[in-house]
């Protein structure tokens, strides 16, 4: 299992490590248009592996795609992260060129892969490669949806008092702090619902942070997050790598699935072997729906700044 990630700034790091950590991929290969950056993550990361105790072998590569040749998964995280006070939306003219051509030169030297786009405004970043490239739908993910669920169990742990392995819950909707759509209704501890443990007003301030979860961590950082969203990517991967048929919430293109299409919006997915296997359609109630609505048609208006 050769695994490609592209940008090896703090998220793509943060991934490979998680990956080599998670010792199921042969070779990961990381690229960068900075001069020697990639190899020098690599190699920094290669010398913690009898550390660490994983034998995937990582290497750098400095904008030379035939060293990513024959990949079953790429990552793509290139492009600029967010500076405090900026919304992921405002990333869109600089980063929408790169995703362009980052996917181009994956597919070229790896026509069978499953991309993982986790570049900003993400949503719109997947539905964008899913226009310019003739990958299959099931080969193109966006990744949001499994970190913000991640930070929503995280907030539900922390008002619960309990441990986050003990939570249950998921965020779909579109990957912006307007836009996600954190599923209190369905969230549980143990298979009771989290309402049975904390107020109305308390599962209000837990959504409200997780929708912002962030940007609050822009602000404390100075950038955007690096660690949880590694992390995220990293479960994505060994999903796929080792057809385990996980269920997370993905970004994918909809056709016609909870009345939506022609946007990538984040739904649960079954992750396989296959890359998207399933989507996932919840019982949503009449008020869920209409957020998941609303969010579509902020991210409607944020694809079509694609145009201009
Ligand atoms: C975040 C970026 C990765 O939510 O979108 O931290």
């Amino acid at each position: 299992m050769k695994v490609t990630i592209v940008g090896a700034g703090a998220v793509g790091a943060s991934c490979a490590e998680y990956i080599a950590i998670k010792n199921f991929a042969s070779e990961v290969v990381l690229v960068d248009i900075k001069e020697n950056f990639a190899e020098g993550k690599a190699m920094d990361l290669m010398q913690t592996s009898s550390l660490n105790n994983f034998d995937t072998k990582i290497v750098g590569s400095t904008n030379d795609y035939s060293k990513t040749a024959g990949s079953d998964i790429a990552v793509i995280t290139s492009g600029i992260p967010r500076k405090p006070g900026m919304t992921r939306e405002e990333l869109i003219g600089i980063n929408a060129g790169i995703v362009k051509i980052v996917s181009e030169n994956l597919i070229k030297h790896s026509p069978n892969v499953i991309l993982i786009i986790v570049s900003n405004p993400m949503d719109t970043m997947t539905y964008l490669v899913h226009q310019t490239t003739n990958l299959p739908k099931n080969r193109i993910i966006g990744m949001g949806g499994a970190l913000d669920s991640a930070r929503f169990k995280y907030r539900l742990s922390e008002a619960m008092e309990c441990p986050s392995s003990d939570v249950d819950g998921m965020v779909i909707g579109g990957h912006s702090d307007k836009g996600m759509l954190p599923l209190t209704r369905l969230a549980t501890r143990n298979s009771v619902r989290v309402s049975e443990f904390i107020s109305e007003e308390r599962l209000y301030e837990v959504l409200e942070s997780t929708k912002v979860g962030g940007a609050t961590l822009t602000g404390m950082l100075g950038t955007s997050a690096w660690y949880a969203p590694g992390a995220a990517v990293s479960s994505l991967v060994h999903s796929i790598a080792c057809n385990q048929k996980k269920m997370f919430p993905c970004s994918v293109l909809l056709d016609g699935e909870y009345g939506l299409s022609d946007l990538c919006i984040g739904v649960p997915v079954i992750l396989g072997r296959n890359g998207i296997e399933k989507i996932v359609e919840l019982d949503l109630s009449d008020s869920e729906m209409e957020k998941l609505q609303e969010s579509a048609e902020g991210v409607k208006k944020t694809n079509a700044l694609l145009d201009s």
